[in-house]
């Protein structure tokens, strides 16, 4: 008899990828973007000011190529090394204050939280998000089958505890907070954090991705408390996206959970590398430092151009709306060879834009190009 193989399967997962951004090439789409603009505006790659990723531009990156070349020469990479995991945990522990038990690592925050997600939510359940904020939690949670249900921020852009503890039923089993939040750059207090996990049994997810950039993390709220999980990532302060390296801090029992069912995600060599990085901290918190003073001198340029409503960060981006209709703007800034986030029209925020902090030079150019583009 022959067998008919039924993939309707695969078409149904391109649907569902497709409705959520319009296309399956997200990551090539943005690294191609600024090659393909070059050639359409007659420029090279190295013109176009690309702003838009939340990259960090403060890191030397000479200094992290000299530590990952020392790092290279003294690890073998033909075995399992299991101490290499111990030392991180225990380095990265140090860092955030935390004991290295409570401590688990991945390689980047979006695969922790793809990860978080698989384990905690079936076809049917629920997850709660804040809106607005990263737009990849409803991305993973509906790949999960599962449903996002969103709970818009206050005017003021806090949380309505409140408000997101009537949408909680007994299908909810993850709440994410993004703190600062991507994108409208602000923390939310602590004791709105702890509410949300006193009053549910769900897993509160604390991206703090951004964290460092801002005033306080809650990783010493986690790890006391069973259902709290912190996020956190190498991509954003330590300026190395393209490492893939995260982290997560939770109450010991529930990091082991996470450790025991993750897959061995991180190489020996990121592991020693984080571990060396770890070792050099305050070269890390000087270039944070040069961000947040480079962030207060753009907020404030931006707060005096006319037509331009910013909104304050304590993040490594800062998110506007203008009185011009912000597709052109977006579009107009393009054709000058600059590239930012366009948001779309957002909950709460309506139609905004994000512009990563750059530097000073960067910044300077975008300066320029905004009120010529408002006029
Ligand atoms: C809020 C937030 N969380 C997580 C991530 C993903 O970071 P990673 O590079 O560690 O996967 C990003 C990336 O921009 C982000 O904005």
């Amino acid at each position: 008899m022959e067998v008919k193989p039924n993939l309707n399967w695969l078409e149904k997962k391109l649907e569902l990828l497709q409705s959520f951004d319009g296309s399956l090439l997200g990551y090539v789409n943005s690294s191609t973007g600024v090659t393909q603009l070059a050639s359409k505006l007659g420029i090279c790659s190295s013109q176009i000011l690309k702003l838009d990723a939340n990259e960090n531009f403060f890191v030397d990156s000479s200094f992290l190529k000299g530590v990952f070349l020392e790092v290279i020469k003294n690890v073998d990479l033909r075995f399992y090394d299991s101490n290499a995991m111990v030392e991180l945990k225990t380095a990265l522990g140090k860092y955030v204050g935390v004991p290295s038990e409570c401590v688990v690592a991945c390689s980047g925050s979006e695969q922790l939280i793809d990860f978080i997600i698989q384990l905690f939510l079936e076809k049917g359940d629920e997850a709660i998000s804040i809106s607005p904020s990263f737009f990849m939690y409803k991305k993973r949670v509906e790949l999960s089958g599962a449903k996002l249900v969103s709970v818009p921020l206050r005017d003021d852009l806090s949380i309505d505890v409140d408000d997101v503890l009537k949408k909680v039923t007994n299908k909810t089993k993850l709440i994410f907070v993004c703190s600062p939040n991507n994108p409208t750059g602000n923390q939310f207090d602590w004791a709105a954090i702890e509410a949300l996990a006193n009053a549910s049994s769900a897993v509160v997810l604390v991206d703090e991705a951004y964290v460092e950039f801002g005033t306080y993390s809650v990783c010493p709220l986690a790890i006391n408390k069973k259902n709290i999980v912190v996020v956190r990532t190498f991509s954003k302060a330590f300026g190395l996206a393209g490492l893939r390296f995260g982290y997560a801090t939770a109450h010991k029992d529930f990091a082991s959970v996470l450790s025991e069912t993750l897959p061995y995600t991180v190489s020996t060599l990121t592991a020693r590398y984080v571990q060396r990085l770890l070792d050099n901290i305050e070269v890390v918190q000087r270039w944070t430092n040069l961000v947040n003073t480079e962030r207060e001198r753009l907020l404030s340029k931006l707060r005096v151009i006319n037509g331009i409503k910013v909104l304050d960060s304590k993040a490594n981006f800062v998110t506007f709306k203008t009185n011009k209709n912000t597709e052109e703007v977006y579009r107009e800034l393009l054709d000058k060879g600059i590239i930012i986030k366009n948001l779309g029209e957002l909950p709460v925020i309506g139609h905004c834009l994000r512009v990563t902090i750059g530097l000073p030079n960067m910044n300077d150019r975008f300066l320029k190009a905004m009120p010529e583009i408002l006029v």
